[in-house]
């Protein structure tokens, strides 16, 4: 991160901290609470015109009550940091990624497991069934914090500066930045490779630098974060389809009376629809100024070889968290309608 960024990131998080600390979180003229939403992405990016989008449904309803505040590239420090300012209400909304959720409650790591869902319908049923999801959204409150929808973040591949990664055996010797999962740096291993877990901020640096031959990521990383000016090799492995959540302060939202409560709810839904309606295109987008603008080079392996490779780590989070079985055993369920349909 750049030395401005950081100072401008200490600066925001030490005045939100700060009205927090006195009780000064609405707008003294007006009376106003201010909403603050932290994410990493950029502000062209689908999560930021969802966020924008949920802003704008939420003053129109509610605007002499609500100013909401959306910071966008790691403004208020890393997934991980916003998670934990959600959790004290130093801020009332984040979007964290499903990996970096495992740390907060376990069973967060069905989701992360690679080649977990047959297809991108499957995968969609599932997140969109909150008979499942509820299994994991609403267990967090404990720790300060409830899910209240999820964001597409499409299919994670490698994309390497050296090489194409065409089999596991491409990823033997190469250092490949993951999230900072415990599933995620046990997959990296079972495929070969070396996991260096680290921040998606530090990712464009660490490649540049060198600390690291390559990363996995969709396709926006490449051009949205600048890894594609590094990395001229992305292989649709498509190992992994791992969700990003928006999570909530539990108090924040516990506190809101009723009926706003259900004003927040539909702009819940309004963020889902919004990027979700916006990720197709964008990923085609992405694609294309990768090829055309930053000469990557985009390569689709055989994926068998990595499916085999990863197979073990299904059973082993199994049979180390026995309670998401139920949960694993529902998405065999729509894999199975959903491989039915494509063959069809
Ligand atoms: C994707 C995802 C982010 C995540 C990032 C990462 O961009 O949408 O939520 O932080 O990958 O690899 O860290």
């Amino acid at each position: 991160m750049n030395f401005f960024k950081k100072m401008l990131q200490i600066v925001l998080v030490t005045a939100v901290s700060v009205t927090v600390l006195t009780g000064c979180g609405s707008n003294q003229d007006s009376a106003k609470t201010i909403v603050r939403i932290g994410h990493n992405q950029s502000s062209d990016h689908p999560t930021h015109i969802a966020l924008t989008a949920f802003g704008e449904y939420i003053e129109e309803q509610l605007g002499d009550q609500y100013d909401v505040e959306v910071y966008p590239s790691e403004l208020l420090g890393s997934q991980t940091d916003m998670v934990q300012l959600t959790q004290t209400g130093a801020i009332d909304f984040c979007v964290a990624s499903n990996a970096i959720l495992e740390t907060f409650n376990k069973n967060y790591e069905i989701f992360n497991l690679p080649y977990l869902f047959a297809n991108a319908e499957a995968y969609h049923a599932v997140m969109d069934d909150t008979v499942i999801t509820d299994q994991l959204f609403k267990t967090t409150s404990k720790a300060g914090f409830e899910a209240v929808t999820w964001l597409d973040a499409g299919t994670r591949n490698f994309y390497t500066v050296s090489k194409p990664i065409e089999s596991p055996a491409d990823l033997k010797g190469l250092k490949i930045r993951v999230q900072q999962s415990p599933t995620n740096v046990e997959m990296m291993r079972l495929l070969g490779g070396s996991a260096t877990p680290m921040g998606f901020g530090d990712v464009y640096t660490a490649l540049q630098s060198k600390i690291i031959d390559g990363a996995e990521n969709n396709e926006l990383a490449l051009t949205n974060n600048g890894h594609g000016d590094v990395c001229k090799y992305y292989s649709y492995d498509m190992h992994q389809m791992v969700p990003d959540i928006l999570i909530g302060n539990y108090a924040f939202l516990q506190n809101l009376p009723e009926d706003e409560r259900a004003v927040f709810e539909e702009g819940f839904k309004i963020v889902n629809q919004v990027e979700r309606e916006k990720w197709t295109e964008a990923v085609e987008a992405a694609k294309n100024k990768a090829e055309t603008e930053q000469g990557v080079i985009f390569s689709y392996p055989d994926q068998e070889p990595f499916v085999e490779a990863c197979r073990p780590l299904h059973e082993s989070v199994l049979e180390n968290n026995p309670d998401i079985q139920p949960i694993y055993d529902a998405i065999q369920e729509y894999n199975a309608l959903y491989a039915e349909q494509e063959g069809r």
